[in-house]
């Protein structure tokens, strides 16, 4: 296990109040959190999480994390998740792990979102990381050629498609909500907001991995400390 990443997921409980219904965010940095989000439940801690994952609802369960379902609450006060890229105002990269749409509405529908990353996740522009964008199974080689047309406007010089295939080799990948992944090699997104708002207009996108203005606090974990920065917003 990271070092950095642990100490992130600590450096993120103490922003963990009682009585707190938590968004849980997915991926291995939000699945260390949980790991110590169980044991201050197993001291009295009283919280519920509304996962944004299979797969996180599962660890939340292993580590004995109650749960509750999205169509329950009627406020989300605190979310904490990883992500791929974060640049210097906060907009992010997610979706590495196939579950951007979830994590965007629960993070949308958060009083707060506290991104919990090591240090090989900040950047100075967004794009390395290929951008993950979930899209609909019904059209989906139009809505990629849609995808590369609007990447192509907002400034991305080659903005390269390709279908996430699943990890045994036989097909594309399913998302928990029975959607694809196109992810994009951009190298460089000089516009995230604009490249955003394109993506958001192609009725086969679901939703784009690119989170802009939805995180103020991001936990950046380093070898022997965390580091927290925080942007306020008007
Ligand atoms: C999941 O879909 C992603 O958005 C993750 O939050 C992101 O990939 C970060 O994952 P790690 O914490 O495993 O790096």
């Amino acid at each position: 296990m990271s070092q950095a990443k642990e100490n992130a997921a600590l450096a993120a409980l103490d922003f963990v109040q009682d009585g707190m219904t938590l968004g849980l965010g997915s991926g291995s940095t939000a699945e260390i959190f949980l790991e110590h989000l169980g044991e201050k439940v197993a001291g009295g801690l009283k919280v519920q999480g509304v996962p944004t994952s299979a797969q996180t609802a599962a660890c939340a369960q292993e580590n004995g994390v109650p749960l509750v379902g999205i169509d329950k609450v009627s406020r989300i006060h605190l979310t904490i998740d990883g992500a791929d890229e974060v640049d210097p105002v906060f907009s992010l990269i997610k979706g590495g792990g196939a579950c951007l749409l979830r994590e965007k509405i629960v993070a949308h529908a958060s009083d707060r979102m506290i991104v919990i990353v090591d240090e090989s996740k900040l950047v100075d522009n967004l794009g390395q990381f290929p951008l993950p964008v979930e899209v609909d199974p019904f059209g989906v080689t139009l809505t990629a050629e849609q995808i590369y047309e609007a990447l192509k406007k907002s400034g991305v010089q080659n903005g390269v498609t390709t279908l996430r295939q699943n990890s045994d080799g036989d097909g594309p990948l399913i998302t928990d909500g029975g959607h694809y992944i196109v992810d994009c090699k951009c190298e460089l997104i000089p516009a995230p907001g604009e490249t955003a708002h394109l993506l958001s207009q192609i009725p086969g996108v679901m939703e784009h991995g690119l989170f802009i203005d939805l995180s103020s606090i991001i936990i950046v974990g380093e070898p022997d400390h965390a580091r927290i920065m925080e942007l306020k917003r008007e």
